[in-house]
């Protein structure tokens, strides 16, 4: 199975898994069903990453690095301690680096999780609070250990059952499911992350005076160009102009950026300029408008204001995976997210518009 296919594959399986397991876990402990993390839907796409770190990990660095390296170690520093002394000493280096391996891996990502969801989402999926050696409430020891246990048994047991179950199945059906899972996850992202900005918990903490203030600073100079105003003339998705769009990407970046104490000034001067195009794209402007109009987006850019590295590489991959290299700075992953999420919550927000007016229709055809 090649990479791509067996990663997606891989994380929507182990997302899925990851969810029985909490499912399992939470309720036992609660005494009630409890439907774990922040997503609607059956997954829980931090089991997907983290087996996908670990697969990384079993793959290439414990072949191509662990164990020629513990090899070394036994040939050239250990004392002569005959064949059997050789093989435990050898076992134990081993499986002692594996396991300070996937703790830092594990443990890693549980904790940018836990910290990411609580600045950015304002919620805290799982508390540690109580248990000791606790970093933020988000890791804690006991916990840490059994995910290293987890780990080993993902490597040894649950890692080849699932490579020997994808083989077989059909690859193209497997890619497909995979996909299918994978999209599910990032649309209910989306939902929830809406009803999240809905109710005002980021933007309530955000969206202070203070702020609101700095970003009408920092787009002013850039709103009183004559070539980004003429966006607004241009309907952009649906029932959106591509004034308002660019400037929802750039409100969006600033907050998150600022959040995570990035630099949020070329974030929304990068978000506002990202669509920078004067055409309609359902009808005019290139073939392949998709992958073709962030160069000339930037083309535009360069043509009105002087840009920098992280903004130049913000407007010219807003379009990943589309644009195939992916974004260099943060910034930029930032506005790329912003803009996926602003698109697609646009286009729910239309759809559910024009279902309620069909509905109102039909009520009053009736009457
Ligand atoms: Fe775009
Ligand atoms: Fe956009």
């Amino acid at each position: 199975m090649s990479e791509l296919p067996l990663a997606v594959y891989l994380f929507a399986l182990f997302s899925l898994v990851g969810w029985v397991l909490e499912v399992c876990f939470r309720s036992a402990r609660q005494k009630k069903l409890v439907n774990p993390g922040f997503l609607a839907g059956p997954y829980l796409p931090l089991y997907g990453a983290s087996v996908l770190a670990l697969t990384c990990c079993i793959i290439h660095l414990n072949k191509g690095l662990l164990e020629p390296f513990v090899a070394d170690l036994i040939d050239n520093a250990m004392p002569p301690v005959g064949d059997w002394g050789r093989l435990l000493i050898a076992a134990g280096a081993l499986i002692l680096s594996k396991a300070v391996l996937y703790f830092f891996v594990t443990t890693g990502m549980e904790l940018v999780t836990g910290l990411a969801s609580r600045r950015l989402l304002n919620r805290q999926l799982w508390d540690y609070s109580g248990e000791v050696f606790c970093i933020g409430n988000s890791v804690c020891l006991k916990f840490s250990c059994l995910w290293v246990a987890l780990a080993f048994f993902y490597e040894y047991v649950a890692f080849p059952a699932a490579l020997s179950l994808g083989r077989s199945l059909d690859p193209v059906l497997l890619l497909a499911l995979g996909l299918g899972v994978c999209l599910a996850m990032f649309f209910d992202f989306c939902l929830q992350a809406n009803k999240v900005v809905k109710t005002r918990r980021i933007l309530s903490v955000a969206g202070t005076e203070e702020n609101h203030r700095e970003f009408s600073k920092i787009v002013r100079p850039l709103l009183e160009k004559e070539e980004l105003r003429r966006l607004a003339h241009f309907r952009h998705h649906w029932n959106k102009t591509r004034l308002d769009h660019s400037m929802d990407v750039a409100w969006l970046s600033y907050v998150i950026t600022k959040r995570l104490s990035r630099d949020y000034v070329s974030a929304a001067r990068g978000g506002l300029l990202h669509d920078l195009f004067h055409y309609d794209w359902a009808t005019e402007g290139p073939r392949l408008h998709g992958l073709r109009h962030p160069r000339i987006c930037l083309g535009n850019a360069e043509k009105i204001v002087d840009l920098n590295s992280r903004e130049r590489d913000i407007i010219k991959k807003h379009m990943w995976p589309l644009t195939i290299m992916p974004p260099r700075y943060p910034e930029a992953w930032c506005v790329c997210l912003a803009d996926t999420y602003c698109g697609v919550r646009d286009y729910l927000d239309a759809a559910r518009r024009l279902r309620r007016t069909s509905n109102e229709g039909c009520v009053q055809s009736r009457l």
